[in-house]
Parts: structure tokens; sequence; C-alpha cells
């Protein structure tokens, strides 16, 4: 590895996502819109692959059990809009919210538990102590941008020095070092005294309040309460509503799972950190209905399947946790949490969550039932008994999910031809393999195009004749493609191709009719 640019680690991730057509800013061109991005021909195939891995290993082949034998579940596609009592049973239109401040001097608003108030010491010209209270959102080179503003009301106040000024020394601490808290977590004194991130004086962000975070809609042609509907916040309901036809309609009997894949809406407060928490996103959901006297060893069960998916999925162990949520940070509906998280760049020294794995009871199937006067029970005949199945719940997110790949994927190596690449799993790179005929002449186009239209049938793969190896090379590591395939003067001769490996950049002679099984063992 060489030395690393200047620019920070995420902003050349956004760039390169950019540039290669992995993400988009959504509506670009009428200057975006916050809170929406869109997938380009590389970002939608990488997405689509995270999707269809999951839907393999959770609906096609899902698990072995603790007893050895394989889990049953089934999958589901169920509407974005659902009845809107739906949204009240579950507790989401009286309890979905986060608390949001207004900036006074800005007019921007903020989640309130996403301004982290950073308690800068310093010593002002008499040499007492004092303290300066920095709202920061947290991103890229907080820490900068906090002590930068601490001097600057300092410069403007008339002066002052900063007792904690060495970023490196504390970076990795500076959490404890500042005594960074939330704001919503600030008494009201406190409150008063902090500045906003984004304003220049002190005391200007209002007291905390609920804001929900469900896009609304209208059904029909009157728009007034009555008709009023809901984007879904979460896959999960369409899932509970869904329970007694799946019952009915298929062998299934608990413990099962449920599970779907497909679009949330989040009207989130302050949407950030590129495709991290967006107001538009897709999520992996699994809904697992068992004997309540199961639900913990499933519950353990679970969170530890999830885990080691991810590690499968190529994100390395070390930027992995398991988070068990405390218990005044649980859901409306969750008895216990355990989050699966990931060392984003932008978190870094901290995690931040890629999946939660929830304990949610029988909350929702008894709001249900209740509130649609539906009998949800299930009649267990073996044991003569009628009972609400308990969920476990493991939720996670298509769009992070792939966020996080990409981060986990991005190299820089000023010794390669292309120094930022991605090192993405070969069995969810966008493109398996490029081909190019070494020269444009002398029968080498021919050969190539004939390799690529056969293997184009068994995976995704590229054809590209342009400019010199190298530069082919290079656009294939920065679009991760593991494998690159050159025909030359002694394919013709022989019927030997080179195979190129992005993660060595080393290069095999390998028969060109034993190509396709080579990288169909490489990429599955
Ligand atoms: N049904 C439970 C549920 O929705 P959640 O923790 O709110 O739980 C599950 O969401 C996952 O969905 C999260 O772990 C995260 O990966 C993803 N997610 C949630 N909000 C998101 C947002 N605004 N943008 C992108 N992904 C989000």
């Amino acid at each position: 590895m060489s030395n690393q640019p200047e620019t920070s680690v995420m902003s050349r991730i956004v760039a390169l996502c950019k540039r290669r057509g992995f993400i988009f800013p959504a509506s670009e061109i009428y200057g975006g819109l916050n809170g929406f991005w869109d997938f380009g021909p590389l970002g939608v195939q990488l997405k689509n692959n995270l999707r269809d891995a999951w839907w393999r290993d959770m609906v096609l082949c899902p698990p072995i059990g603790p007893d050895g034998k394989p889990l049953s579940i089934v999958g589901l596609d169920s509407s974005i809009i659902q009845h809107p009592q739906t949204w009240v049973s579950s507790g989401h239109v009286g309890g979905f919210n986060d608390l949001m401040t207004d900036c006074r001097e800005t007019k921007l608003r903020y989640r309130a538990d996403h301004v982290m108030v950073f308690n800068v010491l310093y010593e002002d010209k008499k040499g007492t102590i004092e303290t300066l209270l920095i709202g920061s959102i947290d991103g890229d080179d907080v820490l900068h941008g906090v002590l930068k503003k601490a001097k600057k009301v300092l410069q403007k106040n008339g002066g002052g020095t900063i007792c904690t000024d060495n970023e490196n020394d504390v970076a990795e601490i500076y959490y404890k070092a500042f005594n960074v808290r939330p704001f919503s977590s600030l008494s009201d004194e406190d409150q008063k005294s902090v500045y906003g991130p984004d304003a220049s004086e002190p005391g200007t962000l209002t007291e905390p309040r609920p804001f929900n975070l469900m896009f609304e809609s209208y059904v029909g042609v009157f728009q007034n309460e009555d008709s009023k509907v809901y984007l879904r916040p979460e896959t999960a309901q369409g899932i509970f509503l869904n329970y007694k036809s799946v019952l009915d309609s298929t062998r299934v009997r608990p413990p099962f799972g449920i599970a779907q894949v497909g679009k949330a809406f989040r009207n989130e407060v302050t949407p950030r950190n590129f495709i991290f928490r967006t107001r538009e996103f897709e999520q992996m959901e699994m809904e697992f209905f068992c004997p309540p006297e199961e639900s913990a060893t499933w519950f353990e069960f679970w969170v530890c399947t999830r885990l080691g998916w991810w590690k499968e999925q190529g994100l390395s162990p070390g930027n992995l946790l398991r988070r068990d949520h405390e218990k005044d940070e649980l859901s409306h509906y969750s008895t216990a949490t355990a989050d699966v998280e990931y060392l984003y760049p932008f978190t870094a020294p901290d995690f931040g969550e890629l999946e939660g794995i929830a304990h949610r009871g029988d909350f929702d199937l008894t709001q249900h039932q209740a509130h649609s006067k539906t009998k949800l029970e299930y009649f267990d005949q073996e044991n003569s008994k009628s009972y609400l199945p308990h969920v476990i719940e493991p939720a996670s997110g298509l769009t992070r999910g792939v966020l996080a790949l990409l981060c986990e994927a991005y190299q820089y190596d000023e010794s390669r031809a292309s120094p930022e690449w991605l090192k993405l799993k070969p069995a969810l790179a966008p493109v398996k393999a490029g081909i190019f005929p070494l020269v444009n002449k002398d029968g080498m186009p021919e050969v190539a195009e004939k390799l690529y239209l056969d293997l184009r049938k068994a995976f995704p793969c590229q054809y590209d004749a342009k400019q010199s190896i190298g530069k082919r090379y290079a656009r294939m590591d920065e679009a991760g493609t593991p494998f690159c395939i050159t025909v030359d003067g002694d394919t013709l001769k022989d019927q030997n191709v080179t195979i190129r490996i992005r993660d060595t950049a080393q290069q095999e002679k390998v028969q060109i009719d034993k190509v396709k099984t080579y990288i169909q063992q490489k990429i599955s």
C-alpha cells in the first residue's frame, strides 16, 4: 500500500461510484434531491447480486437449524401501500418518531440525537479553564471541523487556548476526550449554550421535538383524512399481514420464516453519509415465527447466523461486531435486539448499524389480531394448544449492505495502473470477466468476440478492445472485475488465453475451452 491521497476515503468512494456508474445522486440534472440516490449500471448489478445471495441463503437454501435439519423459510412480495390501519396497529403512526431540532439562525433541521456535542475545554486569558459546547454532525473528519470552529469562536470572543488541540493524539479516543454526547441527552440549560453544527452563535437550536418519519399519500380522487395512506417504512408489516394466508396456503408450521426484499421509505430528518441513511432504501427482512418457549434460542441462532453471513459476503471479521442493545434503546416492539455493526469510514473509530436482529415477541400479531378482529393464533395439533408465535426478525438494509461492500472493497495502491480499485468478492462483483483481444487485428478480435458471446451466457462479462491492455485492466479493476482474459498471438497457435487475476495482478495461461469452467469455479 502506498501513501493515501489527501481527500478522505469516503469522498473517494463516492467519486468512484459516480465516475464508474455505481451510484448517482438522484435527479442530479435538477440539482439533486436530498436523501435519494440512483443505482447505475454497475451499482444495480452489485445490488442485485447481494439481494440474490440473501434470497438464496434465506429462501432457496435456508440455513441448517440447531437440530441439524434445514429451516423452512418462504418468500413474499407485499404491497408498498397497505391499509392505513396497519401502521396504527404496528405503532408507527403513534410512535415512529425521531426527535428533531431546528436552528433558528440557519433554518436547518437536524435529528437531535445526531447532533453530537463536544465539550471543548479552553484556557481564557486569565488562565481559567472554560468550556465551549460545539455541536457537530458525525461524518468525515468531524474532530478537525469541531476544533476549527472552536478556534473561530475563541478568536471572535477575544481569544483563549484550546486545551486538547492535537487531533492525532486524540483521534482514537475523541469521544472520551471531549465527553461527546447527543444534543437530545443534554440538560435544558446545556442545550441553550450549544453552537449548532452550522451556526455562528450559541443557543440557536430549538428544544428537541418528535417528528413522524412516514411519508403520506392519498388513494383515490379525494385527498382527505379518510383517503390518507402511508408508504411503508419497513417491509416487515407486509409479512405480518400475510402470515395467516401463508399458513393457510402452504405446509409451513412454526418454527418457520417469511422473507421479503423491497423498498422502504422514511422521511429521515438528516439523511447523510452517502447511501447509509436515505429516504428511499431497500430492506431484506425475514420474520421467523416460533413457539414462545423456543424464542430465546432462535434469537441467538439468528444473531450468530447473520453475523456469519456478512463475513461470507467478504466483510472482514475485524470490521464487524455484534452489539446488544441496552434496555432503554429497544424499539417499541422489541424485548431484545442485537445489531450487526460495520466499521464504516465515516463512523470510525466507532461502528455503525448494518443489520438489526430483533426479538419482537408476539407484539405485531397481537396488535393485528386485536385491530383486525382476525384470529391469528396457530393451532398446534400435536400438543392441542393454540398460541400466537413469537417472532425473531433479522432486518438488514440491502442498500446499506452495498455501501458496506463498497467500503470494504475500496483499495488504494499507487503501484497499480489504476491506484483505486475494488476488491469485491468475485461472486458479488457486477462484471465477472473482461475479454480483450491484445490487438485489433490478426484474427484476435474474432476469437475474443466468440469467447465473449459464449461466456456472457454463463455470467456477466464485458468485451473491451479500446486502448492499451494496461488501461483496460485499470478500467476493470475500478469496476471490481475479478478476471481479465486476453486473446493474443499465441492463442491462435496453441488455444491458450491469458487470465489476469485482479487481486494479485498475476497471470495464468488457460486453454480457451476451459475458461468458462475456470471462472465458474472461482465465482461459485
Ligand atoms: N423491521 C425492522 C426495521 O425496519 P430498522 O433497524 O429500522 O428495523 C433495518 O431497519 C435495517 O434497514 C437497518 O439495519 C438498516 O440496514 C436499514 N435502514 C434503516 N433505515 C435506513 C435508511 N434510512 N437508509 C438506509 N437503510 C436503512
